[in-house]
């Protein structure tokens, strides 16, 4: 069935209070659920109790306290429905029997590594117990958990712990505990195992002492000491920020190795996937560093948005998510370089959200149907939210911006909101219509803009006219303009100051372009000036703007915004990769005149922002040079041009390259900042082109570098570059690093990524092979995403075999994990959703590919929906 968001009514029924206990057991694990709860007066009156389950197994059920006969309710494992609820308030008390280690869906109530965990968003509370699994019904819950005391000596649950203690005559033991917040169902947690601890107290701005804790495998406690003081930090900042403040006694977070995600927001008990917890010098990188922070500051930022403020239903899901990635990446801006952390963040809506847009999954933000909800935690709803949210903030401004959060939580504190309700917030402090800018949240797809200056030397103006459009997606063939914020500038060509003024442009430098066609003219333009347009990539639009390489290179030369100095860069070297792609005529004098303007630029800037500098001299990936094109893609084309150009760069960057390579030596002590990091990155990046430009040197360099490596980054980039040389010298050091980390499943992770990236013939047998590896599991998600999932997202030339193999394999691999884990099969079956892009022959293998999934009998709801959405015609 499809799921609507105008069929959205309430609740027949509330449930006012939860008491929950949890008798924990390896495959019996009993659950005895009391429900306080009366009919809604914003429901129907004559409606049927219907309560929501999934692989449920029901032992009694009783109103209250008079146990059921059979045929006074109806159950099924996916339903308990009461014909005859009471029409006043009423007690529900209902025990159902759970098998938590048959439980390989990672949904509800399951075992990782022998603990007992949970995960509830989206629908997993009713795989525990029956119940009004919906996001709008809000209800205090208390928990008991009991477990054998050797099996489970830690036992945690939402809110405050209130009392423990042994079960009398057994080997047993409880914990309560209790949460005063109301909250729905998928904030649901409880963890029971034997862990580790690393704790420290906080105190909030108001006083509150708050005991904090992380939670991980015992032995691996000081792998935490970087996410509790990520924790730390983000709890500061968001009082400072936002005047947020934490409001529990503790706050938990439990790191496990079998999570669908990276991380859920259960209230008080944060539950991890461990990769996001776990760090030290010699098992993490530089970048796991930085997701630790980012993740654990988006788990902690939705105890606001999200928690105290939650979704009316599952079509509102961007109004936490989004909103809570606008706000860790503002963290993370805070505390790292602002300019940096945008680049890497842009990088990534390109990457996966413009691809989303551009294919078959394309949907709204705030889309209108699903067939499943779990096929919606998507970049979409998570990324392109997020920069709407930054979008409202660049038109109302930073101080308007602030004053409608605050009304947002002082209205909808405790309530299960809608982004109306986000939106009604800020139009009412401002006093503005945003009705227009609503359209983000409903109309799918990438908006075009087409601009063209246009200068009169005369009059000294310059006019810049502005034309939008955007291409149809499904179920949207038709689509209106967008209010779209332009932040703009003009730049002269040798970087001197200009006093240019133009009335449309407001005091914070922001054009609001809100019509099919519209153009602005700046006056006291006294030179030919550069326009600098959508700095700090103000709104999420693709630009298309006829300028010469020469001007383009002057902004990366002159430029005040960090963001388009790299965006010229990139926008030089698309052009030149597209066209070398594709077969089109490029002059050596053009690749020259690039080459010699990122030396320029190596020259006299990249020393003073090694992390930028690293960013200006990588080029645009096999994959966005691949959704650049768009169509009759060849990915051996796409992987030669963009060698050759590495190739060229490399060489006629050469002596700048050795010498980041040289200077920025790791000598100290690691240390994860943001700085220390950027220097790695240079460094990093400067080998990989040398390497591209002379394989013998990089070879040599790589390997010195590999033995020498006081860090997994500096490690972990010597061997990727190792990768990109065929040879002896390349399977030595990969064997050698296998053997070295063969007991941290998250460094083997990195090693299989780097092998399935290999751009070379036998990448799909060594893939193959790898999967007989002792670390791999196809149950663990971490395990196949790292293996199957980096060759179908990273390896473009091999995924995308000319024979058809790439597709073959990962369908196989898709029906295979559909039996043991729907939502990872879903997953990695969004790999195809290039397909169309692709050349005829890829085009009719990866088409082969889909159908061979799509007729296969008892599909899961995830795959089913995926696959028949990535073959529907647009
Ligand atoms: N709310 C979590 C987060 O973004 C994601 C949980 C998604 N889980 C799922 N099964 N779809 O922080
Ligand atoms: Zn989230």
């Amino acid at each position: 069935p499809i799921i609507r968001l105008e069929d959205y009514r309430p609740s027949d029924f509330l449930i006012d209070n939860v008491e929950l206990d949890v008798k924990l057991h390896p495959t019996e694990t009993r659950v005895i659920a009391t429900l306080a709860m009366r009919p809604n007066p914003e429901g129907r009156t004559d409606a049927p109790l219907v309560l929501d389950g999934d692989e449920l197994n029901l032992r009694t059920v009783a109103l209250n306290g008079r146990t059921l006969a059979a045929e006074e309710f109806e159950a099924s494992p996916q339903s308990l429905t009461i014909a005859q609820a009471p029409r006043q308030p009423f007690t529900l008390t209902i025990e159902t029997e759970i098998n938590p280690t048959a439980n390989t869906k990672l949904m509800g109530l399951y075992r990782s590594s022998g603990n007992y965990c949970t995960q509830c968003e989206a629908e997993g509370f009713r795989r525990i117990t029956y119940f009004l699994d919906r996001p709008d019904v809000l209800s205090v819950y208390t928990t008991r958990i009991e477990a054998e005391r050797d099996d489970a000596p830690v036992l945690l649950g939402n809110g405050n712990p209130v009392e423990s203690g042994t079960v009398q005559g057994s080997d047993r033991h409880y914990a309560v505990w209790h949460d005063p917040h109301p909250k729905p169902s998928y904030l649901f947690a409880l963890v029971g195992g034997r862990l580790g601890r690393l704790s420290k107290s906080f105190t909030t701005l108001s006083g509150r002492a708050v005991e904090l804790a992380i939670y991980v495998e015992p032995g691996k406690e000081d792998r935490a000491d970087y996410a509790l003081d990520a924790l730390e930090r983000s709890m500061r900042w968001d009082e400072r920020v936002f005047g947020r403040e934490y409001d529990l006694d503790v706050f938990n977070i439990v790191a496990v190795s079998d999570f669908n995600m990276g991380a859920m927001e259960n209230k008080g008990l944060n539950i991890f996937n461990d990769k996001y917890v776990l760090a030290s010098p010699e098992t993490a990188t530089d970048m796991d560093y930085a997701h630790i922070e980012a993740i654990i500051a988006h788990e902690y930022f939705h105890n606001w948005t999200g928690n105290r403020v939650t979704c009316r239903d599952w079509f509102q899901l961007c109004l936490k998510e989004g909103l809570t990635v606008f706000r860790d990446q503002e963290f993370s801006s805070d505390e790292r370089s602002r300019p940096v952390h945008r680049i890497a963040e842009v990088k990534t809506l390109r990457a996966r959200q413009f691809l989303e847009d551009s294919g078959p999954l394309a949907h709204p933000v705030r889309p209108s149907q699903y067939r499943e909800i779990n096929n919606f935690y998507t970049a979409t709803v998570y990324e392109k939210g997020a920069e709407i949210v930054r979008m409202l903030k660049t038109i109302i401004g930073d101080e308007d911006f602030r004053r409608g959060m605050d009304v947002y939580f002082e209205r909808c504190d405790g309530t299960a909101a809608t982004v109306e309700d986000f939106l009604n917030a800020f139009a009412d402090v401002t006093r503005r219509d945003l009705s227009h800018f609503a359209r983000w949240y409903e109309q799918s797809g990438t908006p075009r803009v087409k601009v063209k200056g246009q200068y009169d030397s005369g009059a000294q103006t310059y006019r810049l006219d502005f034309a939008q459009s955007t291409p149809p997606t499904p179920g949207q063939p038709k689509k209106d303009a967008m209010a779209i914020p332009v932040a703009l500038g003009l730049v002269t060509h040798d970087g001197s100051p200009l006093n240019a003024t133009c009335d449309r442009v407001d005091a914070r430098g922001v054009f609001l372009f809100d019509k099919p066609e519209d153009g602005i003219t700046f006056m006291g333009v006294t030179s030919l000036p550069v326009p600098s347009l959508f700095r700090g990539f103000s709104a999420p639009v693709k630009v298309s703007l006829g300028l010469p390489d020469e001007e383009l290179l002057v902004l990366l030369r002159h430029d005040t915004d960090a963001f388009n100095r790299w965006q010229a860069a990139q926008t030089v070297a698309m052009r030149l990769l597209a066209a070398r792609s594709t077969g089109a005529e490029v002059s050596h004098a053009q690749i020259d005149a690039f080459s010699a303007a990122l030396a320029s630029f190596m020259e006299s800037d990249a020393q003073k922002d090694p992390a930028f500098a690293a960013l200006v001299i990588t080029l645009p990936s096999e994959a966005d040079i691949a959704q650049e094109i768009g169509q009759n893609v060849n990915p051996d084309a796409i992987h030669r041009a963009r060698t050759e150009m590495r190739r060229r760069i490399g060489l006629s960057c050469a002596n700048h390259l050795r010498r980041f390579h040289e200077s920025l030596a790791d000598t100290g002590r690691y240390s994860p900042d943001a700085t220390s990091a950027g220097r790695r990155s240079l460094r990093n990046a400067s080998l990989d082109l040398l390497a591209a430009a002379d394989p013998s040197e990089g070879e040599s360099l790589a390997v010195r570098q590999l033995e020498s490596a006081s860090n997994m980054t500096d490690r972990l980039a010597s061997l990727s570059v190792l990768t990109t040389l065929p040879g002896a010298v390349r399977e030595e050091a990969l064997a050698r690093f296998g053997e070295r980390y063969r007991n941290e499943p998250l460094v083997l992770d990195k090693w299989f990524t780097l092998q399935a990236a290999i751009p070379e013939d036998g990448t799909l047998e060594r893939v193959k092979g790898l999967m007989q590896h002792p670390a791999f599991s196809i149950a663990n998600p971490n395990r196949v995403r790292a293996l199957i999932g980096s060759f179908a997202m990273l390896n473009q030339v091999q995924f995308n075999r000319e024979d058809g193999a790439g597709y073959r394999f990962l369908a196989s691999v898709v029906l295979r994990t559909d039996e043991l884990n729907p939502q990872l099969a879903a997953r990695l079956l969004t790999a195809f959703s290039t397909w169309r892009m692709m050349e005829s022959t890829r085009r009719s293998h990866a088409e082969e590919a889909l159908r061979s999934i799509a007729q296969k009998p008892n599909l899961s709801r995830d795959v089913g929906d995926i696959v028949s959405r990535s073959l529907e015609e647009n």
